[in-house]
């Protein structure tokens, strides 16, 4: 569900991969259906995803695959096309959640795993979502939500089990971190986000960056994947960048530090805001890098750093969610 920069770049991934898809994991992933904002592409055998990626560059939409456009219902697709497995990559919006919503909701209905990369569903309806992929025996998977391509959820969730997390506070938005570094280095906000918008790293309403609503969307789902909190974006107490002036990111520099968006969540409070954080501390990473500094009751601090967004670092979190997914269906 949804064919722009995600879904484009994983139906690329599988292309390049497909070989050692199939050595490594015993993966030999079929695309049996596509759905964009103009229509579908409908194919039981498996869609020829070369084709697919040329009929979209060529129309603008995977209706131009068949000859004859079909005008499918998305939920219609999502329930009768056989498949195991929904990949949800529509744009966010934090506002309604839709279209994702539906789709991934209608997905577990019908008995189908879902793998969102869309944060809008989840950031609104994160406890409901999961009791309905637990009432209808499916598995839920969005790695690609928080950190682009680094393994943030993985990390917390399963590298640190055993030991109880008390607190964590990381970088979680790449557009803003951007302007912010750029600002330092002497550009102005207004430069710096036209600068990144260029760049393709801002969403498609780059209020949801500069306000911090992206950053609040995916401390919601740390927060209820790995604190277990039950919690939607009414819950954040949240300042984004917009008043942050050049004069503050000097002053804060003369003291050794850097302004920075954090979100920061102790399983009480959820927080993002433009904070001051010391250049020597791990977290204050430059650029479009995100990091997230986990404490742990018995383990203490570890950083994680890494590229928070692009289509090809999260296309890679898609492709490690339907591994995930395939090695759970066989150990059943
Ligand atoms: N606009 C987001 C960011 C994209 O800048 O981090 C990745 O979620």
């Amino acid at each position: 569900m949804g064919f722009g920069v995600v879904g484009q770049s994983f139906a690329k991934l599988l292309l390049s991969r497909s070989a050692d898809l199939y050595s490594q994991h015993g993966v030999k992933p079929r695309i049996v259906a596509c759905v964009d904002n103009r229509g579908s592409a409908v194919a039981p055998a498996g869609l020829d995803l070369q084709r697919l990626l040329e009929a979209k560059k060529a129309k603008g939409t995977v209706a131009a695959y068949e000859k004859i456009g079909a005008k499918f219902d998305p939920l219609q697709v999502i329930e009768n096309v056989d498949a195991e497995v929904v990949l949800e990559c529509t744009p966010t919006n934090l506002t309604t959640g839709e279209p994702g919503t539906s789709h991934v909701i209608t997905a577990m209905r019908a008995g189908k795993h879902v793998i969102s990369v869309n944060k809008g569903p989840l950031a609104l309806a994160f406890p409901s979502l999961i009791e309905l992929a637990n009432y209808n025996g499916v598995m839920f998977r969005f790695s690609g939500t928080v950190g682009g391509g680094t393994p943030i959820l993985e990390f917390a969730k399963r590298c640190l089990k055993g030991d109880r997390i008390i607190f964590f506070q990381g970088i979680l938005n790449g557009t803003t971190n951007y302007i912010l570094s750029r600002m330092e280095e002497g550009l102005t906000y207004a430069g710096a986000m036209e600068d990144a918008k260029q760049k393709g790293y801002a969403e498609a309403n780059p209020s949801l960056d500069t306000d911090g609503y992206d950053a609040a969307a995916k401390l919601v789902i740390m927060a209820n994947w790995i604190m277990g909190m039950k919690v939607t974006m009414k819950d954040v107490k949240r300042t984004g960048i917009s008043n942050v002036t050049a004069s503050d990111v000097k002053k804060a520099a003369e003291r050794g530090n850097a302004i920075k968006l954090i979100a920061a969540c102790d399983s009480k409070r959820l927080d993002v805001a433009p904070t001051e954080v010391a250049k020597k501390d791990p977290i204050c990473v430059n650029g479009t890098l995100n990091a997230v500094t986990f404490s742990s009751e018995h383990s203490g601090q570890q950083t994680i750093i890494g590229r928070g967004a692009g289509g090809m670092e999260t296309a890679s979190a898609v492709l490690r969610d339907l591994i995930e997914i395939r090695d759970m269906i066989f150990e059943q």
